[in-house]
């Protein structure tokens, strides 16, 4: 049996769906909040085992176009959190080689994390060891209707694949080869449904904030074994 991941096998481009942080929190007689600050943990653990495993590209997605139907304290405690985790890890991104970028409509965000989420993408543009893409107010829908829009107004009346994709909010990024979710949860909520077209899934029933090198080497692991075939007979 497999017990170690094989490099040149390895998936490019991680995505994965944070889920079981009001879980784990409840679990434990915690506001949910404090799960989420948890999650911010399991995201310094998996940065780094991503960059331990040589894996270029780690799309996160922290924040969906639906859930805004949650509670204001809820949302804003989110906002706070992702604000402080950017500004307080910029050394530590430039330290270990970390690129952050980001997918989805930014603008709804207040102005405070607007600005720690820019300037953590300047400082960090040259980082080359692993892009971290981070889905904030991110849906795969609103991501294709965008880039039709896009597309709209630069007054095509035609357009290919190659081409539409450029319009996508990951480009120029590849297509994730691994999607994983934690806590059970066996959907993909609305997260990058255009670029997941032939993505590997993984499911874990870990909840995110317990998540862990170990656990991203087991999917590793598992995704190595899959036999992907796009289609083809061999
Ligand atoms: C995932 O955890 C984090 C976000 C969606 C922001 P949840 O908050 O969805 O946790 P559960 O699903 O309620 O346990
Ligand atoms: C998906 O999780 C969104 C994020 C991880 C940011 P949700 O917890 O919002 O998804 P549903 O509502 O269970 O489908
Ligand atoms: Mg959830």
């Amino acid at each position: 049996m497999q017990k170690e991941i094989i490099s040149d096998k390895s998936p490019k481009h991680i995505a994965i769906i944070m889920d079981g942080n009001g879980r784990w929190a409840t679990k434990r007689g915690l506001p949910r909040n404090l799960g989420h600050k948890a999650g911010i943990k399991a995201i310094e653990r998996t940065i780094d085992a991503m960059i331990k495993f040589q894996i270029p590209v780690l799309s996160l997605f922290a924040f969906s176009t639906e859930n805004w139907k949650r509670d204001k304290e809820e949302i804003d405690g989110i906002f706070s959190l992702v604000r402080d985790y950017l500004s307080e890890n910029k050394d530590s991104f430039l330290k270990k080689g970390v690129r952050v970028v980001s997918m989805g409509d930014i603008k709804a965000f207040p102005d405070d994390l607007v600005s720690s989420l820019e300037s953590v993408q300047e400082e960090t543009k040259n980082n080359d060891k692993l892009t971290l893409n981070l889905a904030l107010n991110y849906g795969g829908r609103a991501d294709i209707i965008r880039a039709v829009n896009e597309v709209i107004k630069d007054k095509k009346t035609k357009i290919d694949e190659k081409d539409f994709e450029k319009y996508l909010y990951s480009y120029p990024l590849p297509d994730p080869d691994l999607v994983i979710r934690t806590s059970g949860e066996m959907r993909l909520s609305n997260f990058m449904m255009y670029q997941l077209a032939y993505c590997e899934l993984y499911f874990t029933p870990v909840l995110w904030p317990d998540f862990g090198e170990k656990d991203l080497k087991k999917a590793i692991i598992d995704f190595q074994k899959r036999e992907r075939r796009f289609g083809g007979n061999k």
